[in-house]
């Protein structure tokens, strides 16, 4: 087994920058929407891992803290956690993150801290940071990325989601979760990292990546009391098959929608997934989702909203509920399939937040009443 700090383990490769691609895109609208209304916001990277890769792309680190400078405009204050267990890859994380810092813009504004240590055993540093700042309330990501399945007992996850205005973005290696299950000296891993012994009756399951990666979704909302969360499955480059799946989780739905958003147009439509060397081929198919899948929205809106009046942004997250149930539109969905409604004479629309043709925030929707 390569160690953590092995260039091997440090070439950027397609499956990391498909992972930085979503994590910049959504702290690109996260830091801007709660910086301007929140004296102070933080990012937390768990799993901080090295300053740079071998051919000089930026780690996780590094590109938040590079965004937060170019956002500066947009928040008072940022603070910043790395946290880092490799002797060599913290050391190479703190020189670059210095060199970075001497050449920052807003300075002033960011605050930075590096820890070398156990990301479980500093969690209650973290999280007694935002206990004394709970008066002002400090929104909070966390970036939780191992290259393994060790060290992030859902008990942990699930002690984050509850503090106030938190999130976490993680990365579930189902490859190798799947690759290993059911040996016995990973039984306590597995009971960890899932929060019980529930994947044990999957063992024997034909599908047993989807269902593991299922049954982690569950215990994000019936253990850690998640309200939202979606996935993302991320495929190697060169044999397509599965490397892990990127999960967000928060109580907030409007960071879940924009990470849904961003993770349906990361992926070949509707199915989010970067799906390795597959990925191409697969875009430049006819695309089918779209017109074929969203008549079963228009039927579920119809079922659902029939004489009632709602706002849209209402709608989107009441489809939220229950979880399990929540479908795979986003935004745009809603708006084609609810001005089709409209056209059809099965809605009325009083625009609120848009213009004369519009639909979005709090337009109100009505709903003629459902035949029978
Ligand atoms: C996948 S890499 C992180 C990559 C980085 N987030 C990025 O996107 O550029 C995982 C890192 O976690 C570190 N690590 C392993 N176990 C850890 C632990 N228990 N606590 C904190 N860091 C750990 C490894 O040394 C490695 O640098």
């Amino acid at each position: 087994m390569l160690r953590d700090n092995d260039p091997d383990k440090w070439t950027y490769q397609e499956h990391t920058r498909v992972k930085h691609a979503l994590l910049e895109k959504y702290l690109r609208a996260w830091i801007p929407i709660l910086g301007k209304r929140n004296p102070t916001i933080a990012y937390f990277d768990g799993f901080a891992g090295r300053g740079e890769y071998t051919d000089g792309s930026p780690g996780s680190p590094v590109l938040a803290l590079q965004l937060a400078d170019k956002l500066a405009d947009s928040f008072g204050r940022i603070v910043l956690r790395f946290v880092e267990q490799n002797e060599d890859n913290f050391a190479n994380l703190q020189s670059v993150i210095e060199q970075e810092l001497a050449v920052l813009k807003h300075r002033q504004k960011v605050d930075v801290q590096m820890t070398h240590g156990d990301f479980d055993r500093t969690i209650d540093g973290l999280l007694g940071f935002l206990e004394e700042h709970k008066a002002s309330s400090v929104p909070s990501f966390f970036f939780i990325d191992p290259f393994g399945f060790t060290g992030i007992p859902l008990e942990t996850i699930g002690r984050i989601l509850q503090a106030e205005r938190t999130e976490v973005f993680l990365t579930l290696m189902s490859r190798d979760i799947n690759r290993f299950l059911g040996l016995p000296e990973l039984d306590r891993t597995f009971c960890s990292l899932f929060g019980s012994g529930g994947w044990k009756p999957l063992i024997k399951r034909r599908d047993r990546e989807q269902a593991l990666v299922e049954l982690y979704r569950a215990q994000l909302h019936e253990q850690a009391h998640a309200s939202f969360s979606v996935h993302f499955k991320v495929c190697s480059q060169d044999r397509c098959g599965t490397l892990y799946h990127m999960l967000h989780a928060n109580n907030s739905f409007k960071g879940h929608h924009i990470m849904k958003s961003i993770m349906f147009n990361q992926g070949v439509d509707g199915t989010f997934a970067y799906l390795g060397r597959d990925d191409l081929a697969e875009r430049t198919q006819t695309k089918l989702f779209d017109t074929h899948d969203t008549e079963v929205l228009r039927n579920e809106l119809l079922a659902r909203f029939g004489g009632q009046t709602l706002g849209f942004e209402s709608i989107m997250e009441k489809m939220c509920y229950p979880w399990y149930e929540e479908q795979p539109f986003i935004e745009r969905h809603y708006r084609e399939v609810i001005k089709q409604l409209e056209k059809d004479d099965l809605v009325s629309l009083e625009r609120v937040s848009s213009k004369r043709t519009g639909l979005k925030g709090r337009d109100r929707v009505t709903f003629k009443e459902a035949d029978g």
